[in-house]
């Protein structure tokens, strides 16, 4: 026995050990419990905490078993994927989906997370922006590069430049960083790297200069959209590396970087930092906030006839309430597509010498209803006003611009073209959607009413289908439809307005080539149709470049897709997808659209989104204008000015 005094002692430092060890081994037990509160947490810290929750195989189960029914009876491109044709200009692997789902069920993941993350994975490798799954769960940290590069022309060679440096996540980023040309990443020639990781980790288009554009970081990125998730320096998932090392040369003191003399080089590794998100206090409240989805009941399977669709759920996932974090400037869509909240269009003349030069800067199409009607009378005066200010050459920005709705882009072309044929498009025969059509026209209600085929009846535009090949296989589709922008019209009263005053070769597109879905619709017609010239904005040097990205056709999520089920009353249909296990959306392109041709023939190589159209020419961000927008469109009047730019028949 020990004398009592050292006992009390013993007991007394028992106490501190204790107390301290309780609450190591709380940390230990629960790692989001340790960083939550915290500005920030190392990548270490932010894992253990998203690796917490362990691999579930029927979540997994329930997860496939959505995905496999929506891309197997509504992706529009799920058997083209599988076996796509080359097009010179593109890059696009073959993705058979279903069997990529099977493989990912018969690995044992070590996480949930790395299950979710396989399956997001999968559907990114498609490069179809509008093909992606989003689980919420792991989209709530976000991890920073302290250096955030961008790529500049300097004495005629592309270079990966320090843009800026974060200090506020990590103290030993320096400013003097700043305008450094970073030569190597992780031992690599710098742009190789930066192409590589652009070619396997980006899925935002199947041309690769716009993947690289998207992973870059210009400082004033002028426009509002970025899908936020898979950029160089900047992630919404967990990093597939801890570290980068940049070796980097900086100017000599007192020299520009266009001088071409330089400081010793030096390396630096740099982590990745998570900013953490708010809102949660242990493991249990994480996973309660950001992943439990209220379609999972604690200890049941998900099963059609246990579930109704929480609609107030379905809709704060699909107006893209789900991230705890905001990024600063960046807006976060939950998956590439629309999303974006004002301001949609701009209209700036410029100065000096380019007077006679106004830019229309298209930020986005995603148009509120409540805002269709200043959208047209903003878009008529600015043309108006253009007119009497004596511009005489437009540059029409869709750099960045994440698409939205069709009829705001068919009002655009419509007013500065007047009437345009609508591109023939179709949509994916299945049995399933075939009943969804058919109570869509009995009930009058939902988008599904919006098709129209002429000569076909209520929804015999879907029920009469056609084949076609895609792929190895056979397909079934509907006949080609157009969507009508009547109802969208009867929304607003437009003045009457014609252009007379601008030919397309008065007018230039400039695009960084991230101008999707909508967006890259407005822009193939323009080109195709109307032949408006475009200009191509950055991107890798010496390789042609596309003005447009996933131009698909049109596509939808499924928490906008149940809802329809809901409104339909066709939650209980045993085809019906159901909801996801776990807080989580997926979108798709349901109709696809073809190239102007002249007679149709439903050929898969006359699909927009397997076709590759070149921009005219091209201009790259530079020291002088990277950082900005005014001057860069100062150069692009330039060109415009001189004629410089004008349309190639590629044909
Ligand atoms: C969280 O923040 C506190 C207070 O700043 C700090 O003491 C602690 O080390 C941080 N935890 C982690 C895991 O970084
Ligand atoms: C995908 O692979 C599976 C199994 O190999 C095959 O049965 C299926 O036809 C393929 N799908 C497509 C669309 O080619
Ligand atoms: C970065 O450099 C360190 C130190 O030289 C090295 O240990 C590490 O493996 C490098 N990391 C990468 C990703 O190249
Ligand atoms: C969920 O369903 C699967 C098969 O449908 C079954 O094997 C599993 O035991 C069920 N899990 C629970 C928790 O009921």
């Amino acid at each position: 026995m020990l004398p009592s005094n050292k006992l009390l002692g013993l007991a007394i430092l028992g106490l501190f050990i204790s107390v301290k060890s309780a609450a190591a081994a709380a940390a230990d037990a629960d790692p989001c419990a340790r960083i939550a509160g915290n500005k920030t947490a190392s990548f270490q810290d932010a894992k253990a905490c998203l690796d917490h929750f362990k691999y579930d195989k029927d979540i997994a189960q329930q997860t496939v078993d959505t995905i496999r029914k929506v891309t197997n009876e509504l992706y529009v491109f799920n058997d083209v994927a599988a076996s796509p044709p080359t097009v010179e200009g593109l890059a696009i692997p073959a993705v058979n989906i279903s069997y990529g789902l099977d493989l990912i069920l018969d690995e044992d993941w070590k996480s949930d997370r790395e299950f979710q993350e396989a399956v997001a994975l999968l559907l990114d490798k498609v490069q179809d922006a509008h093909l992606s799954y989003s689980p919420f769960c792991y989209r709530q940290f976000i991890f920073w590069q302290p250096i955030q590069l961008n790529a500049l022309l300097r004495n005629k060679r592309l270079v990966a430049n320090v843009a800026y440096v974060k200090n506020d996540v990590w103290p030993e980023a320096k400013e003097s960083w700043v305008g450094c040309e970073v030569t190597e990443i992780d031992g690599l020639e710098a742009m190789d790297m930066i192409v590589n990781y652009a070619v396997n980790n980006n899925g935002e288009s199947k041309d690769v200069n716009t993947c690289f554009n998207n992973i870059m970081n210009t400082k004033s990125y002028f426009h509002g959209w970025d899908d936020g998730a898979d950029d160089l320096g900047y992630h919404r998932f967990l990093p597939a590396q801890e570290f980068h090392n940049y070796t980097m040369r900086c100017p000599k003191s007192g020299t520009l970087p266009v001088q071409d003399e330089y400081d010793e080089p030096f390396t630096v590794q740099v982590p990745w930092v998570a900013q953490v998100p708010p809102n949660f206090q242990t493991a249990d409240s994480y996973w309660a906030s950001f992943c439990k989805s209220a379609h999972q009941n604690d200890h049941q399977n998900i099963t059609k006839r246990t579930i109704h669709y929480d609609l107030h759920e379905l809709k704060t996932i699909n107006e893209g309430e789900v991230f705890a974090l905001n990024s600063g400037g960046v807006n976060i869509a939950t998956n590439a597509v629309g999303n974006s909240r004002g301001p949609y269009i701009e209209f700036i003349q410029l100065t000096g010498h380019n007077e006679k030069v106004g830019v229309i800067d298209i930020q986005s199409f995603s148009i509120a209803s409540q805002d269709r009607q200043a959208f047209t009378d903003e878009f008529i005066a600015g043309l108006e006003n253009f007119e009497a200010k004596g511009v005489e050459k437009i540059i029409l920005d869709l750099s960045s611009n994440g698409g939205g709705d069709a009829c705001a882009g068919e009002f655009i072309i419509n007013t500065f073209f007047n009437s345009t044929p609508d591109y023939a498009s179709d949509i994916k025969y299945s049995p399933f959607l075939e009943r969804v059509i058919e109570k869509a026209h009995k009930q009058e209600n939902t988008k599904w009413i919006d098709y129209k085929s002429s000569g076909f009846e209520g929804s015999s535009w879907f029920t009469q289908t056609k084949e076609y090949t895609r792929g190895r296989s056979t397909v079934k589709f509907s006949q080609p439809v157009s969507l009508s922008c009547e109802s969208w019209d009867d929304t607003v009263t437009t003045k009457k307005y014609h252009n007379t005053k601008w030919k397309s070769s008065d007018v230039l597109i400039l695009s960084d080539g991230r101008c999707g879905s909508t967006c890259a619709i407005v822009a193939s017609r323009l080109r195709l149709s109307h032949q408006v010239p475009a200009m191509g904005l950055g991107g890798i040097r010496g390789n042609r470049m596309q003005f447009a990205s996933f131009p698909g056709g049109e596509s939808d999520r499924l928490s906008s897709f149940l809802m329809d089920l809901e409104i339909l009353g066709m939650v209980d249909d045993p085809d019906a997808p159901a909801p996801f296990p776990e807080r989580a959306d997926m979108g798709w392109t349901f109709r696809e659209v073809y190239k102007p041709t002249s007679s149709f023939s439903g050929q898969e190589t006359d699909l927009l989104e397997y076709s590759a159209i070149n921009a005219d020419c091209r201009i790259y961000f530079d020291d002088n204008n990277a950082d900005d927008i005014k001057k860069l469109w100062a150069d692009v009047a330039k060109v415009i000015l001189a004629g410089q730019c004008p349309l190639v028949n590629d044909e």
